[in-house]
């Protein structure tokens, strides 16, 4: 664990991460089966779930994220916008290997994104502690992918939206994105609480949740290090203005 640049912790391996969620039975539920890449890994996760990511464990900004599909003759890989193709388990996984080098990376049942206007978006739900110890969610908003990427990510084109309207566009009534809005605020609260146990300087936590077509809320990851600016471009600076309020007791301006 660190403390840089300003007074909150950072974990960079999701896979730490992830195990510290699968120790609650109620967060659990959230988190879609993952394992750490190897070969036997592979071939289980292969047998169980259609799409399947592989992505790095210590990755950020949606980089090196691959999404496999297991097709009628085979296996496909996108990476960005580029396809390759695959006939068995065995060249897919000297491929992966390839891939990660000599880098750690994670297997995760693929979500199938909820899409608004036929853009799969996924879902930030941002969590911040106060001065009193107190874990209060200051934002929650949607990042819409750019369409061909397997990645909403901002880095990789996603542009960010607003819950409610993101929400409604993809067919959800009022009531349900009201209690969905709910569900995903105590979500991060707990989650906050949750890292509380693992160390004792965590201050600010980005949820990275995916609405699959059913409506069910999945964790892919939680970010102890999120980056704000990207806010600072939406049309309403509001949510802004409150994530900054709060960072600015523990030191961060930017
Ligand atoms: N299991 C998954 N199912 C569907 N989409 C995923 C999955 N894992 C990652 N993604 C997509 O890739 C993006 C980046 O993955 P993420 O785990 O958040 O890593 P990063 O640290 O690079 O942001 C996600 O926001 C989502 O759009
Ligand atoms: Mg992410």
């Amino acid at each position: 664990m660190q403390i840089i640049g300003y007074r909150s912790a950072s974990v960079k391996s999701k896979w730490t991460k992830t195990k510290w969620l699968l120790k609650s039975a109620e967060i659990g539920k959230y988190v879609p089966p993952t394992s750490l890449f190897n070969r036997s890994n592979l071939g289980d996760m292969l047998s169980r779930y259609r799409v399947v990511f592989f992505k790095p464990t210590g990755g950020t900004g949606g980089f090196h994220i691959f999404r496999i599909t297991k097709s009628k003759n085979g296996y496909e890989v996108r990476h960005n916008t580029a396809r390759k193709h695959f006939t068995g388990e065995d060249a897919l996984y000297e491929y992966l290997k390839n891939q990660a080098k000599d880098r750690s990376y994670l297997l995760q049942k693929g979500i199938q994104l909820a899409a608004a206007d036929g853009r799969p978006f996924d879902i930030r739900v941002m969590v911040q502690k106060s001065n009193d110890n107190v874990w209060k969610n200051t934002a929650v908003f949607t990042k819409i992918g750019k369409p061909g990427k397997v990645a909403t990510n901002y880095h990789q084109g996603g542009k960010l939206g607003f819950f409610r309207q993101t929400l409604s566009k993809a067919g959800f009534g009022q009531t349900a994105i009201e209690k969905k809005e709910a569900e995903l605020k105590k979500l991060g609260e707990s989650v906050g609480r949750l890292f509380d146990g693992h160390g004792s300087g965590f201050r600010e936590l980005g949820l990275d949740v995916a609405l699959d077509r059913s409506g069910k809320a999945w964790i892919l990851e939680v970010n102890t290090r999120p980056q704000f600016y990207p806010l600072k471009r939406m049309g309403n600076q509001s949510m802004y203005r409150t994530i900054m309020s709060y960072a600015k007791q523990y030191g961060r301006t930017k």
